[in-house]
């Protein structure tokens, strides 16, 4: 897979099995973009791809030439001040007051496979001829500092990755004002917008609109990537469908503050840059220090969004998630907090775990309320250690039974976090992000442990390691419930504040490195208030995610579709819980709330004690389902069929399709009854055409070409679909016929 460089007319093209990537290095010496999109065959010379307008009232660049202005060229990294009035990808702010740059191409490095990025998740190779790096230093004599931007190309997936690393060799000290990960113009603006927004319990519904001229953003300031908007964009054209067209997706891995912003100028360019905030960000770079931005996954697709999402799956799940899990069947958990909240003993989760052995559940999870002496949320944050009250034996005497009962046993914890009301607190009232002064703001009645700090951070990787080694611990599910308010730390120096943010997530990411090495065979779940941090970032560490404390079948829906834009199947936590809905209040069937979490990873959060006998005998033959088919739905390749975003939203259907083609599952959903409703006809996606499927439970047989193009009508396949209620939902299965 070649990235190659034409010396004689200094351009890059960066080009695999279907995307090139196109860039070359301008009269200033400073980097202009050409290209990126479809492949194209390399060629001699790409500079016609180059444009620019002459104008007399134009900034230029240089003396008695009119030809040249950045206000009209396109860019790879702008920079601020000179000729070019966007809003540029980084700033440097130096110690004569001055913050202009001119970061001037020095020389590059080509090298097969992808270097690991310091201190931060990042996707990888496993061979090294699975991609390619190119590296161009950019240098700025003035400052005596230095740019790497670093691009990455996989060969089969449509992806090129990139960030910067910012270096001060010289002796003033710098600040970095802002540091995008990447910026790329686009040469026109005829793109739709797509984001992924929401709040707590509604995450990553999916919204798009038209882009226009001047700026529009997305962002979080929260101190996490938040359920606000996720760190994800996309751009596609106006007459792109799920299945048509071209698009590009721009996916940050990080879990903190994160700006993604279109900026469309006077001639409809389009200025596309993602990374960390600038908004209250800035990173002191003394004499010899370097700072390292976050990674942009960057997309190509011209199979429409599925087909964007596809390259998403692919890469997210077998080249950012990582770890021993990565590629083993989840098990299917059940966890107590719906069932019980805070209001538990062992003898009642022995109760409840022996009642989902019974069922056929793998794995049972002891969420919050374990620890300190914590009834409710006021309490006992950090102060990891079993409640004797609640279990006499300990966690590990608690495990051990289950473990017994034949169940794996997993474990809550909130290390970010902690209560006043502690031991911890009582110790180090000063380990909280803080401002000296300034009252308090709390959330949940929980306060941010300064992660900034490592001191802090030991702390609470002993504690964890200590209760992780003591018991067997097969799980650990890693929740954080609130976002960050008076940000400050108390051993950071006055000019060194507006670094904590980043430096917190810094902490964040060594904890979860350090944990999951040290116990490479637990498997992690994130967790934030359900959804509030569901990103790539986490994704590196945790291969899968809760994805929303809102349970109810038909909300999840949105959610899980939504989600489904970037993140593969096997991140997407989902759990039947018990009904009348506890965040909605909605009735569903059991069947219902399981034909939705079966496109996840499985599992339950109810009192399985209370179900009744034919709710049982319903679930276990649920998790022989979801046993029988896990490999599929986990690493299948997911297509989304009918959107709950549509006008009128009422049907919702996705389906899995086997690698080898010969196997699939539709999911098909319906929110409201219809009477005297039409006829429906379920066009398939991502069979072989030659091959011929059967389909469960119903006679007959059909060619992929014919189930794709003609479809298949329902209620002929499904019988009852027709049935009376609201919230019905149906699963099937299509086999390839053997001969
Ligand atoms: C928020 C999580 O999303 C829930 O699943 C649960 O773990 C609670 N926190 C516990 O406090």
């Amino acid at each position: 897979m070649p990235i190659y460089f034409n010396k004689d007319i200094q351009e890059f093209h960066l080009q695999s099995e279907k995307l090139s990537y196109i860039f070359n290095i301008l009269k200033n010496d400073q980097l202009g973009h050409l290209y990126f999109g479809k492949r194209l065959r390399h060629r001699e010379s790409f500079s016609h791809l180059y444009t620019s307008i002459e104008k007399a009232n134009i900034a230029c660049v240089f003396e008695g030439d009119l030809s040249f202005s950045l206000d009209t060229t396109k860019q790879e990294y702008p920079s601020y001040g000179t000729t070019d009035f966007r809003e540029p990808a980084y700033q440097i702010s130096q110690e004569n007051g001055s913050r202009i740059s001119n970061f001037i191409y020095k020389d590059h490095r080509i090298y097969k496979g992808k270097s690991k990025l310091e201190r931060l998740p990042a996707t990888y190779v496993e061979q090294e001829n699975e991609a390619a790096t190119l590296e161009i230093s950019l240098y700025d004599d003035v400052i005596d500092a230095e740019i790497i931007l670093c691009y990455t190309i996989y060969e089969k997936i449509s992806v090129i990755t990139r960030s910067a690393k910012f270096m001060n060799h010289g002796r003033e000290n710098l600040n970095l004002t802002r540091a995008m990960s990447m910026s790329i113009d686009f040469f026109d603006s005829d793109f739709e917008i797509i984001h992924l927004s929401g709040g707590w319990a509604r995450e990553r519904h999916v919204k798009t609109r038209k882009l226009e001229t001047g700026i529009q953003s997305i962002s979080s300031a929260r101190g996490t990537s938040s359920s606000q908007q996720n760190p994800f964009l996309a751009l596609k054209r106006p007459e792109t469908t799920e299945h048509q067209g071209e698009v590009y997706g721009f996916s940050l891995v990080y879990s903190g503050n994160f700006l993604a912003q279109a900026e469309v100028d006077y001639y409809s360019v389009s200025r596309i840059m993602m990374g960390i905030h600038p908004f209250d960000f800035n990173w002191l770079l003394e004499s010899g220090e370097s700072f390292q931005t976050p990674e942009v996954v960057m997309v190509f697709s011209d199979q429409g969004l599925n087909g964007m999402s596809q390259i998403y799956h692919s890469l997210y799940r077998t080249r950012l998630a990582r770890g021993n899990w990565r590629d083993k069947e989840r098990p299917i958990l059940i966890n107590n907090w719906e069932g019980t909240y805070f209001d538990f003993n062992d003898e009642k989760i022995l109760e409840m775990a022996s009642a989902a052995k019974e069922l056929g559940v793998e794995l049972f999870v002891l969420d919050d309320g374990w620890f300190g002496r914590r009834d409710d949320d006021t309490t006992s944050l950090g102060d990891w250690f079993a409640d004797k009250r609640k279990m006499p034996n300990g966690i590990k005497g608690l495990a051990e039974k289950i473990n017994d009962l034949g169940l794996l046993f997993g474990l809550w914890f909130e290390p970010e976090m902690v209560s006043k009301m502690s031991e911890l607190y009582n110790a180090h009232p000063d380990w909280i992000i803080q401002v000296p002064n300034r009252r308090l703001s709390h959330g949940r009645n929980q306060y941010v442990l300064d992660f900034s700090r490592s001191d802090v951070v030991d702390y609470i990787f002993d504690m964890m390691s200590k209760v992780l080694c003591d018991t067997s611990i097969s799980y650990v599910k890693w929740d954080m419930n609130r976002y960050m308010t008076e940000i400050g730390s108390r051993t950071l120096a006055a000019d060194r504040q507006r670094e904590v943010a980043h430096r917190y997530i810094l902490g964040v990411y060594d904890l979860y490195d350090r944990l999951t090495s040290e116990f490479p065979d637990i498997l992690f779940e994130s967790c934030a208030s359900g959804g509030c941090r569901f990103d790539p970032g986490m994704l590196y560490y945790a291969p899968q995610a809760w994805a929303s404390d809102n349970t109810d079948a038909v909300e999840r829906l949105k959610i899980q579709y939504g989600t489904s834009f970037v993140y593969p199947v096997s991140s997407i936590g989902a759990h039947v819980s018990a009904v009348p809905n506890h965040q909605v209040g909605r009735i569903t069937s059991l069947e219902t709330r399981a034909n939705v979490a079966f496109f996840g990873t499985f599992g339950y959060e109810l009192d399985v004690t209370k179900m009744s006998v034919e709710e049982k005998q319903i679930v276990k033959e649920q998790t022989n389902f979801y046993k029988k088919h896990r490999k599929l739905l986990q690493t299948g390749t997911f297509y989304r069929l009918h959107s709950p975003f549509d006008k009128d939203g009422n049907v919702t259907s996705w389906m899995v399709v086997s690698e080898n083609q010969k196997e699939a599952l539709v999911g098909r959903y319906q929110v409201l009854a219809k009477p005297n409703s039409g006829y429906e006809r379920l066009l398939l996606k991502g069979l072989h055409n030659e091959l011929e499927y059967e389909i469960e439970g119903m006679n007959g047989s059909f060619y992929g070409d014919e189930l794709m193009n003609a479809g298949i009508q329902l209620d002929q396949v499904i019988p009852g679909l027709l049935q009376w209620g609201d919230f019905t939902s149906q699963i099937f299965k299509l086999m390839c016929r053997s001969k």
